[in-house]
């Protein structure tokens, strides 16, 4: 049995999933559901900058495998028993389209100084730049992680983990486009501008990365892949939910469908990880080995021990964290003030007003040289309240993973490190703090961190793991195989032809 509790990961996709169902159109060279062969300027600008999306993908796409048969889904239809098929496909021939969840008539503003006036279906001139910033740094994200894990094909631990990696990346290249719908149609000659720069910036490069630190980082492996979509994918998760809150309905729209497809990016990390702790927890029952911390036995198995899972998880989780920005915000709280982003799940949060104008939120701080808790102005604290939402949200899965070691008797806990742990960004930012929350030294913390984050020899021997295991049914020996294949086929099913 897979780790994985498909079930409830299913049950979160078809959550996001269910007012998302579209018409199509797959004639027109952009598949769309936005009618964009009646918008004759729009068409054409999207036409021009389609080449340089598909040169951008050549050279920033998955290394290697341009020219493999993959079996990928692509969004096509209304029908909710199933909004995508499934086929075979060469990467740079897949049908990137623009999608935009259905208009819901009548949709009212959910939040801040406009609540309950009608939804806007153009841009509110007073908060054009700050609409215009929100879009451009969601839709940087997207192309930046179809970058950082370029490289990866090549050391795939199965075929059918292959084609999960190019599912995610060319889903994240039609976030991309979605983006860009938006600067193109609304933002005229700067929002063209803005498209063309999300084709240029690189990540990790010197003078031109990507906008935010996480999708700098390398991408090493595939251990490191898995954190990431299960940790940073989801930081998209909650950003998208609170995008999807918008007074602004075309931005709304678009997010809402970028969430359907978001829940198997997650699913994807979620049942990575899962089948990892798996592999590892046969093996050590296999060789009779009951303490997790006989490492040295352990990685002679070809096996990731689980502290250093544990490792990994809490570089990946810090490293998101940042992502949400500092914790007291004015920007924050503007772009919630103004209508533009809510918070997670606003529409359902029962018991306050969606002003926020008298509230407060307690939010953990560090004040002479104690962590202490304040209770901050609500829409200063937006942003904290955004990565606590998160924080909740991350512990399912975890819980998943800790249900496979105690199955296996093996006496070990994966855990979320205190929020201020290896933080560089907000409140926490420039102070170290250990996992378990102790406020500490620079000495303190040098001496420790080599056991709270991978270090040299962690990732020296994770990178001995990554061989290829390009036999259809073939998995390495770190991960278990799933418990289903994609879209009911088997598990040792072809999932990518190599060419
Ligand atoms: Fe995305
Ligand atoms: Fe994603």
């Amino acid at each position: 049995m897979s780790p994985a509790s498909t079930d409830q990961i299913t049950e979160e996709a078809q959550a996001i999933r269910s007012d998302a169902f579209v018409e199509v159109n797959y004639n027109d060279a952009i598949p769309n559901n936005v009618d964009l062969a009646s918008d004759r300027q729009l068409l054409r600008a999207l036409e021009s900058w389609h080449p340089n999306y598909i040169d951008w993908w050549k050279e920033m796409g998955p290394e290697g495998f341009q020219n493999a048969e993959v079996y990928l889904r692509t969004a096509v239809g209304v029908d909710p028993a199933g909004w995508a098929k499934f086929g075979y496909v060469k990467m740079p021939d897949y049908r990137w389209g623009i999608l935009l969840a259905p208009k819901v008539e009548g949709r009212t503003i959910p939040h801040g100084k406009h609540k309950g006036e009608p939804a806007w279906q153009e841009v509110p001139g007073e908060y054009r730049a700050l609409l215009k910033r929100l879009i451009v740094v969601q839709g940087d994200t997207e192309p930046a992680s179809v970058e950082q894990q370029r490289w990866l094909g090549a050391t795939a631990p199965s075929l059918y983990d292959m084609r999960n990696l190019f599912q995610v990346n060319v889903e994240e290249g039609r976030h991309l486009w979605a983006m860009v719908y938006l600067l193109v149609k609304y933002f005229g000659k700067d929002g063209r501008e803005e498209a063309q720069a999300l084709l240029e910036r690189r990540s990790g490069q010197q003078d031109n990365p990507r906008i935010l630190g996480a999708f700098n980082e390398a991408t090493p492996d595939w251990l490191s892949f898995f954190m990431f979509t299960y940790f940073t994918d989801r930081d998209g998760k909650m950003q998208l939910a609170a995008l999807a809150e918008s007074g602004f309905d075309p931005l709304s729209r678009s997010c809402r469908f970028m969430l359907t497809e978001e829940a198997h990016h997650l699913f994807v990390g979620e049942t990575g990880v899962g089948r990892t702790v798996e592999a590892t927890c046969a093996a050590m029952v296999k060789a009779g080995i009951t303490d997790p911390y006989d490492t040295d036995a352990i990685r002679k198995l070809g096996v990731v021990d689980l502290p250093l899972l544990q490792r990994k998880a809490n570089f990946h989780m810090s490293v998101t964290r940042d992502l949400f920005g500092s914790e007291i915000s004015s920007n924050g709280a503007e772009a919630f003030s103004s209508g533009l982003k809510g918070r997670f799940n606003e529409a359902n949060i029962k018991g306050d007003d969606h002003q926020l104008q008298d509230a407060t939120y307690q939010v953990q701080r560090v004040v002479d040289g104690a962590l202490v808790w304040e209770d901050v102005p609500a829409l200063r604290s937006i942003n904290s309240r955004l990565l606590d939402d998160y924080i909740a949200d991350c512990q399912g899965g975890i819980d998943r993973w800790n249900k496979i070691i105690e199955k296996a008797g093996i006496n070990f806990r994966i855990t979320q490190p205190h929020k201020g742990f290896n933080r560089r960004i907000g409140e926490f930012g420039g102070h170290k703090i250990s996992p378990s929350g102790e406020l500490m030294s620079v000495e303190t913390w040098e001496a420790s961190k080599n056991e709270w984050l991978p270090n040299a020899d962690d990732m020296a021997f994770i990178s001995s793991l990554m061989q290829p295991s390009h036999e259809a049914g073939q998995y390495a020996s770190w991960i278990a195989p799933p418990r289903m294949g994609i879209n009911q086929q088997p598990v040792d099913y072809e999932y990518v032809k190599i060419a």
